[in-house]
């Protein structure tokens, strides 16, 4: 192709630029996709955008940003087996080596291999440009029914928290508490409501927030964050606790909070990521009998179930999008994000562009 475009880099003062660079050329088991919709997560915001903080898997390597893409090939180079020209897919964002004990089970997020293992949008180009040069075997295709900005959300955000759900199981039967109802948060609560949980209660410390939670349906009650929390979520669930609780904030405290509020044989799972934590084991897990589970990402085959399931419950993850900017105003993108008050954060290309949320009822 020979041509350039801009993409968006990250240098970690909280600023974006966007550079020139060259289009790729897809070579063997590999195509270029056109963007469409390449969205932002929390983890950008905390180990990129304001400062260079991750190590290893979270370090980033000065390329253009992004790690939920989502667009359509338009080139496929020679050796690919099965997507080609015209697909519309997801990427997974992690490219690993194919060949170590963790990419075998399709969790390509923790491959072994130092050499090979490369996250979109940390290690490799991401989806900040009009162009993402992807692996074929990192693609999930996307169904006609979803999307482009629903599949950028899969890609990372929703991905994540279905695994989290799967490991600790959500049904009809439970109540669920979500702590941090940022994007990841917000993905929790809907996915739990396709589930089959009734009473899902979430707490933030950003007003926003909370009332997107209440207003979009997701929970059903919100609480603002505070150190009364647990004995507030005991008081709505007859003095007992919750089944379930999902930590989607990162936070001491609420991390506390979502391990309190749990009941006896109840499982909490962690997906908000860095800081740290403090309980007491016998009291607050041991002798209550609870579970807490850890959850990184997800795996190829699980991202391939979210999304059939996403058709059949009609979920669509674009309904968190609250805001939508041109890859020209990705600054902004990358500002709001940074300062919470807002669903989710989108750069968009063609026809994703502009896009109105029905439900939301804003222009972005
Ligand atoms: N486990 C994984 O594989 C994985 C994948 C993606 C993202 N993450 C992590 O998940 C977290 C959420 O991602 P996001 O995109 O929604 O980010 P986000 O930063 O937008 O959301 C975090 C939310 O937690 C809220 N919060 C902070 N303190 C709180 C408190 N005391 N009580 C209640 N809420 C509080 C914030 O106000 C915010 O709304 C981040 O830590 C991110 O790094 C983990
Ligand atoms: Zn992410
Ligand atoms: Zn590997």
């Amino acid at each position: 192709m020979n041509q350039s475009m801009q993409g968006a880099f990250l240098p970690g003062n909280s600023t974006v630029e966007l550079r020139e660079v060259a289009v790729p050329e897809p070579g063997h088991g590999e195509v270029l996709l056109r963007m469409k919709a390449s969205t932002i997560c929390g983890s950008d915001i905390r180990c990129i955008y304001h400062e260079h903080l991750g190590k290893g898997p979270e370090g980033y390597q000065g390329v253009v940003a992004g790690h939920e893409p989502s667009g359509q090939i338009v080139a496929a180079g020679p050796g690919c087996r099965r997507f080609g020209e015209g697909d519309r897919v997801v990427v997974y964002h992690i490219s690993g080596c194919g060949v170590c004990n963790d990419c075998r089970r399709g969790y390509m997020i923790s491959c072994t291999s130092e050499r090979y293992r490369r996250a979109y949008g940390w290690q490799r180009d991401g989806g900040m440009a009009a162009y993402l040069l992807a692996e074929e075997k990192d693609l999930v295709a996307l169904p006609d029914e979803l999307t482009y900005a629903d599949g950028a959300q899969v890609a990372c955000g929703f991905g994540t928290v279905y695994e989290g759900l799967r490991k600790i199981g959500i049904s009809g039967d439970d109540a669920v508490l979500i702590t941090g109802l940022g994007p990841v948060g917000l993905a929790a609560a809907a996915l739990c409501r396709k589930m089959g949980a009734e009473n899902i209660i979430g707490i933030d410390v950003i007003p926003e927030r909370l009332e997107l939670a209440r207003k979009l349906g997701l929970c059903d009650v919100v609480l603002p964050s505070g150190p009364d929390n647990a004995a507030q979520v005991r008081d709505l669930t007859g003095g007992r606790g919750v089944e379930r609780a999902i930590d989607c904030s990162a936070n001491d405290g609420a991390r506390a909070a979502a391990i309190r509020a749990t009941r006896k044989w109840g499982r909490i799972v962690f997906l908000g990521e860095g800081g740290r934590v403090e309980f007491n084991p016998s009291p607050d897990i041991i002798h209550d009998q609870k579970t807490i589970f850890g959850s990184w990402v997800t795996s190829t085959w699980l991202m391939e179930e979210l999304v059939e399931r996403l058709v059949r419950w009609n979920l669509h993850p674009a309904d968190l999008i609250t805001h939508r900017f041109a890859l020209d105003q990705v600054g902004e993108a990358y500002r709001l994000m940074g300062s919470g008050r807002c669903g989710k954060v989108a750069v968009c290309f063609d026809e994703e562009l502009g896009v109105r949320s029905e439900k939301l009822g804003v222009r972005s």
